[in-house]
């Protein structure tokens, strides 16, 4: 078949700003697009000009229509239909930057045909997340309290990534999103239960305020479980699936953050092999990923706020310095390629595991003896 329709245009100017899209994208030499043709891209519009009809924008294909491209070409289109502001050389940027990603990870897709719902998705650990496994080759439906951010990291990680606006704390909206995705994308493969937050409690269990205590658990801990409960819901039945939670280091040692939050940490733990123990006889796999400190907004808030008027670079250099692993620091990235390894096939004989992802942090102490420079009296 030499030719293909790839999208109606609802004008003929519409076509012709496409046409230019599609020729600017083809010189930016994406590798990809250069594998799949070996001549300039050649559109040509079927469209009556004269009356005003809908145009139709048709691709002469070189090689196959695979689903690769497929994706590709979705992608610039949702880019082109989705900016706000239609001017060609945005467009373009974006579409280009967006694509030069996928072409790279189209080729290893680990998460091909899979479904995704992460709760907490608007920024940080989830946002990184949701972006690893799009990038992988899943559906992807973000979950969060914040609307306007969760549409815009939607609309950024582009065509196979949906927002739905959820609070943990309410049955009725987690049960909502999971139905959502199934609705939306017909399965549910993978539920990342990531919401957290940190709850500014005070440092001293004398000074507990147990409403304070309450929030961190309802958030932290009763939502985790109830994200557990709904992705079961729909998973027991297809006697597949993979849910992970976002635990913490503070989960495994006391000492490192409050008591709320470390405690509600602890007890995402306890969901995850409880919960582990019932479904593995539906074959369905529970995880947890403890991760060590991240500069992310739930962290940098903390640190403002116990160091007013330092500078958030130092800020974030304390964060980063103050773990054990040298010449590394604990990014976002991180717990989503974490978060990607459990959620893929490779990890398919693992559940009820926490994966911790702290350099080494929880496993050791040093003796504090003084170093052998140290003269001992
Ligand atoms: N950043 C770290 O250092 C670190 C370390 C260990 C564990 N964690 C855990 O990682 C998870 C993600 O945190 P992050 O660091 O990416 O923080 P973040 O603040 O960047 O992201 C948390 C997201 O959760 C959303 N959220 C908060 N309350 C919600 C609610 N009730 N319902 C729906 N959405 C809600 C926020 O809007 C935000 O988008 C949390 O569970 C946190 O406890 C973080």
């Amino acid at each position: 078949m030499p030719w293909s329709m790839i999208s109606w245009m609802n004008s003929c100017q519409m076509a012709a700003d496409w046409k230019l899209l599609l020729d600017g994208i083809y010189c930016s030499k994406i590798p990809l697009l250069q594998m799949r043709y070996s001549a300039p891209l050649h559109i040509s519009e079927n469209s009556n000009e004269s009356v005003g009809l809908p145009g139709r924008v048709f691709l002469e294909k070189v090689t196959e229509w695979t689903p690769e491209v497929s994706i590709i070409w979705q992608h610039v289109t949702h880019t082109f239909f989705s900016c706000k502001n239609r001017n060609l050389s945005t467009v373009k940027d974006l579409a280009v930057k967006n694509l030069k990603k996928r072409s790279v990870h189209t080729k290893t897709g680990r998460l091909e045909d899979k479904v995704a719902l992460i709760t907490g998705a608007a920024s940080g650990i989830g946002k990184a997340t949701a972006t690893e496994f799009i990038n992988n080759g899943a559906k992807v439906v973000l979950a969060d309290l914040q609307d306007e951010l969760g549409q815009q990291t939607a609309s950024e990680l582009g065509p196979n990534a949906a927002f739905i606006s959820c609070n943990v704390t309410q049955e009725s909206d987690v049960s909502a999103a999971v139905d959502y995705t199934v609705s939306k994308y017909g399965q549910l493969d993978i539920m990342f239960n990531n919401v957290g937050i940190s709850g500014h409690t005070p440092p001293s269990i004398v000074d507990l305020n147990l409403a304070d205590f309450d929030r961190v658990m309802n958030i932290n801990t009763r939502g985790a479980i109830t994200g557990v409960k709904h992705a079961s819901r729909v998973m027991i039945p297809r006697r597949h699936g993979c849910i992970l939670c976002t635990a913490s280091i503070t989960g495994i040692l006391g000492g490192l953050a409050p008591a709320s939050y470390s405690v509600s940490k602890f007890a995402v733990l306890g969901i995850v092999k409880s919960v582990a123990a019932e479904l593995s006889k539906y074959g369905i796999r529970v995880n947890c990923i403890s991760p060590f400190a991240i500069p992310t907004p739930f962290v940098m808030d903390e640190m403002v706020m116990m160091f007013p008027g330092v500078d958030p670079s130092k800020l974030m250099a304390m964060v980063h310095g103050s773990g054990e692993l040298e010449g590394a620091t604990c990014e976002a990235q991180d717990i989503a390629k974490a978060a990607l390894y459990l959620a893929s096939d490779d990890a398919k004989y693992v559940s009820g595991h926490n994966l911790v992802v702290d350099g080494g942090f929880t496993s050791f102490k040093h003796l504090k003896f003084p170093t052998p420079e140290v003269q001992i009296k």
